[in-house]
């Protein structure tokens, strides 16, 4: 596929696929393997560079993960990230401690003169740090290559041998010039030309699908989200009627959600497909009963879509291969990384393998979000569903704190639709990353006419980001915030209060659950 890449060592870090993101902006192919990797995979040709990731591990313990030190005689350029700067300072003979005061979040990073790494970047700039244990004292001939308040060595390096390494995070948009230091080690230091391409990508997987399909039968699993809808246009493209979608109504989604995906993938729709649709409403409501707790709640939610489906693929006869819309991130999340569980995302995308396909087909797998755009547009589907903003496979059950109830579900669908109402209203809709209304569980003394009320609050949550793994609440008008507040608690019954959430990720998350 590719004649240069660099391959990112995952030692368990959250931002890891970051990395590799980063690195396909700049052309170059990228991708993410395990700590595990053989040096034999390493050394190949076309692995112009190395990068170790963060991790939350200390690397001073055994039980930490490590890699060969063989790997540094290869003769490929390697940068150490964070745990990886800390893995490369202990391997070749440096000293990493516990710090007294950990560092956490934006910090000043104080530049020395004569970097490769740092070869363009500002004297004084922000950087994004994160962690407890700090490199002492940096390998013998290495050179220390800048500092902070807090950390003496923010990061170091040896040209001669090409190692260099960063405590900090230059892939998270929070270190200001980031940018600028991930492209001196790529293009600069690795020496990569950055000519990968992408304008061929439809052209070959619809011969892929072909080849791999045949005359059988494709199922799809379609939320009506932007990846399983670009998989499903891409697999209408190639294989016509012998695709079949399968959309899971599971009673969580927002309001006229299910309406807008038969629309478009029904028999009156783009696309010449073959469509169902599964209200599965009643059964979700039933087994979320009495259920509270987030990660049961997710859990529930995902063995449930897995029992609809099986129900559904029964009913349809032979079905030879599942095709789902899983994207370069979801891969890494759902196993090929080792970074720590914080949410278990469940979605079409998790549908597992033992419901009996011979094959599962994921054309997107190798490509991130805005890659996945890019195709969807390429492919004719509408801009307001490409650029749709992210909603999880779980729905609303996870903007709802405490049981997922009808109730509770209709007083959450009807405050989003007059938010978006309003974000559309003002201009904003494709300049919020994501933004949306969740339920508290929270009830609390109001006044409506002369009567005294006890009713929910609802909260507002929006959010711009990049890469959805931090974000930033977006600064938006009193007057609008003011609008949709007396909106909803006007016109949305069992509300008496609106809330707006303004908190970042990290140290929260985005979705409330
Ligand atoms: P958090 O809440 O972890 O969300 O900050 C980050 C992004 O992921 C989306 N999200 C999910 N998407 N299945 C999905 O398909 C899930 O279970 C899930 N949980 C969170 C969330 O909407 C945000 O864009």
């Amino acid at each position: 596929m590719t004649e240069e890449k660099i391959v990112v060592v995952d030692f368990g870090g959250q931002y890891n696929q970051l990395i590799a993101r980063r690195i396909r902006q700049l052309n170059v192919y990228s991708e993410v393997v395990p700590y595990t990797v053989s040096l034999e995979e390493l050394a190949r040709k076309e692995v112009r560079g190395i990068i170790f990731t963060g991790g939350p591990n200390s690397v001073y313990r055994d039980s930490s993960p490590k890699i060969d030190p063989r790997v540094f005689s290869i003769g490929k350029p390697i940068l150490g990230i964070c745990y990886g700067a800390q893995l490369i300072a202990q391997l070749l003979g440096g000293k990493v401690q516990p710090a007294e005061k950990g560092e956490y979040g934006n910090t000043t990073l104080y530049v020395h003169p004569d970097s490769r790494l740092l070869k363009g970047v500002e004297k004084r700039t922000a950087v994004f740090m994160s962690h407890t244990d700090f490199i002492a004292q940096v390998p013998k001939d290495m050179a220390v290559t800048s500092h902070t308040d807090d950390c003496p060595v923010g990061s170091f390096e040896d040209p001669t041998k090409g190692i260099y390494a960063t405590q900090f995070h230059p892939e998270v948009e929070h270190t200001v010039e980031g940018e600028t230091i991930l492209k001196n080690f790529v293009i600069d230091i690795c020496g990569c030309k950055g000519n990968f391409i992408k304008s061929s990508f439809i052209a070959e997987e619809i011969q892929r699908i072909r080849e791999q399909v045949k005359e059988r039968k494709v199922l799809c699993a379609l939320s009506g989200g932007v990846d399983s809808s670009v998989t499903a246009a891409l697999l209408s493209k190639a294989i016509g009627k012998n695709l079949t979608c399968v959309f899971v109504d599971h009673g969580f989604l927002r309001k006229d959600e299910a309406k807008q995906v038969k629309a478009i993938f029904g028999p009156d729709g783009l696309f010449d497909l073959n469509f169902v649709a599964v209200d599965a409403a009643d059964l979700f409501y039933k087994k979320l009963q009495g259920i509270i707790d987030p990660e049961q709640k997710r859990k529930v939610i995902g063995n449930t879509f897995i029992e609809v489906f099986n129900t559904e693929k029964k009913k349809l006869g032979k079905m030879d291969f599942l095709a789902q819309g899983t994207i370069y991130p979801d891969r890494i999340e759902s196993g090929l990384g080792a970074a720590a569980t914080i949410k278990s995302h469940h979605n079409v995308g998790g549908l597992p393998e033992d419901i009996g396909f011979k094959g599962i087909i994921e054309p997107l797998s190798c490509l991130f979000k805005d890659e996945v755009r890019e195709i969807g547009l390429q492919l004719g589907l509408p801009k307001t569903l490409v650029y749709r903003q992210p909603f999880p496979g779980p729905g609303l059950g996870i903007r709802i704190i405490g049981e997922v109830t009808k109730e509770k579900v209709k007083i959450v669908q009807e405050a989003d639709a007059i938010f978006r109402e309003e974000v559309k209203k003002a201009g904003l809709e494709y300049r919020l990353s994501q933004y949306f209304a969740a339920l508290s569980n929270m009830q609390s003394v109001g006044v409506m006419g002369d009567h005294r009320t006890y009713d929910y609050a609802v909260v507002l949550r929006a959010v711009e980001t990049d890469d959805f793994m931090t974000a930033r609440p977006s600064r938006l008008s009193h007057d609008l915030l003011s609008s949709v507040a007396d909106r909803i608690v006007n016109e949305v019954k069992g509300v008496n209060r609106v809330l707006f959430d303004y908190t970042s990720k990290p140290p929260s998350t985005i979705e409330w659950e």
